[in-house]
């Protein structure tokens, strides 16, 4: 298996050296080869580089950095974003960019609470919060279409288009189809939008949504608005299964999804292309104000990099790779209740210590 590693800004590398600590036991207890390879990609390196930090004014990842990316089995993403950069430069010129390029149309993002961790949600535990999110990853608001006319006055007016084409909503649906009959738990799949407002986009989700549902008899076809999601997030998480949503709404709702699991030191994703090379990522951010003090959490980026084996073992049909997944889940499993919060800082060890501990999880499990 041959890895891209990028490990970006801030506290992107420190979180990123972790998995790959955690990557080499998992390798040496299951038996399998790897190989990873360094991308240098950051803000530092545009802004070095004589990039404009208010204007993007050159690529922040090359053409043939993207063309070399395409020949990796998984591409291991750490952090975007740089405090002395304006706010879209990087975020556009790096992880939007390759979302859209290597065609990542779906942003997988489990939602599931490991034992120990403390969720703001009272009287619900690990039962109750394990969910997946299915967040379209290529459309929506995040195409760029639109545009600003007259600008800085009076009547300036802003458009940003919600693009919704059938193949990308088809696409993004029939993967969470699959998904959840996988997944093989509750057998729901939940479709969240909007569709008492945004009826030309979410009525296009909606008759899609239907049409493919009738494919799938074993699942349950199940419909929520947008804000509703967030309040059953809150009072019955348990009740989710699958979530399949659009990309602004899922950007949204996942945030909402990483709290309940415990905050942004925990959640994992992975940009998928099932027939293409997928990346994985913390959910969170650069950390600017941790960075350099190995005091982040590194459990986000352990938990993508078992995302990262899973599904790379599921797409080659590498059985030793799904195993290496599961037990670097397992691993983090083992080692969350030894936490003492999964907030930077306060976790009771250091970013690299609690990187040793799932390592030795790992090695020291059955
Ligand atoms: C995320 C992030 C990105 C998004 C930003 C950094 C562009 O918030 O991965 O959820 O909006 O998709
Ligand atoms: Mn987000």
């Amino acid at each position: 298996m041959r890895i891209a590693v990028i490990g970006g800004d801030g506290t992107g590398p420190e979180v990123v050296a972790e998995g790959l600590k955690v990557l080499q036991a998992v390798a040496e207890k299951v038996g399998f080869d790897y190989e990873t390879t360094d991308f240098d990609v950051s803000g530092d390196r545009y802004l070095a580089a004589g990039g404009d930090p208010n204007v993007a004014s050159i690529p922040v990842i090359r053409d043939e950095e993207i063309d070399a990316l395409r020949a990796y089995d998984a591409i291991y993403l750490g952090a975007v974003g740089h405090p002395d950069i304006a706010p879209g430069i990087l975020e556009k010129g790096l992880l939007l960019h390759l979302r859209f390029a290597l065609d990542q149309y779906v942003n997988l993002r489990p939602v599931k609470l490991y034992p120990g961790v403390e969720t703001p949600l009272a009287g619900k535990g690990p039962e109750d919060v394990d969910f997946v999110v299915v967040r379209e990853n290529t459309e929506g608001l995040y195409t760029g279409m639109g545009g600003v006319q007259y600008a800085g006055t009076a009547t300036e007016v802003a458009t940003q288009i919600m693009c919704n084409t059938r193949h990308g909503v088809e696409r993004a649906i029939r993967y969470a189809f699959e998904l959840c009959r996988r997944r093989n738990d509750k057998k729901r799949l939940t479709l969240v939008g909007k569709t008492n407002v945004l009826t030309h986009a979410h009525g296009l989700w909606y008759r899609a949504f239907c049409e493919i549902g009738e494919e799938y008899d074993d699942i349950e076809k199940d419909y929520n608005h947008v804000d509703a999601c967030c309040m059953w997030f809150v009072k019955n998480p348990e009740y989710y299964d699958t979530i399949v949503v659009c990309n602004m709404f899922g950007d949204i709702i996942t945030d909402l999804g990483a709290m309940i699991q415990g905050g942004m030191g925990v959640a994992a994703g992975g940009n998928i292309n099932p027939d293409g090379v997928s990346m994985f990522e913390p959910i969170g951010g650069s950390a600017p104000k941790y960075t350099g003090q190995n005091v982040i959490n590194p459990v986000a980026a352990v938990a993508s990099l078992a995302m990262l084996l899973r599904e790379t073992g599921q797409n080659t049909s590498d059985a030793k790779l799904i195993e290496a997944g599961d037990r670097v889940e397992a691993a983090i499993m083992a080692v969350t209740p030894k936490m003492k919060s999964q907030s930077a800082k306060r976790m009771g060890y250091s970013t690299s210590e609690v990187g040793d501990l799932i390592a030795a999880a790992v090695a020291e499990a059955q």
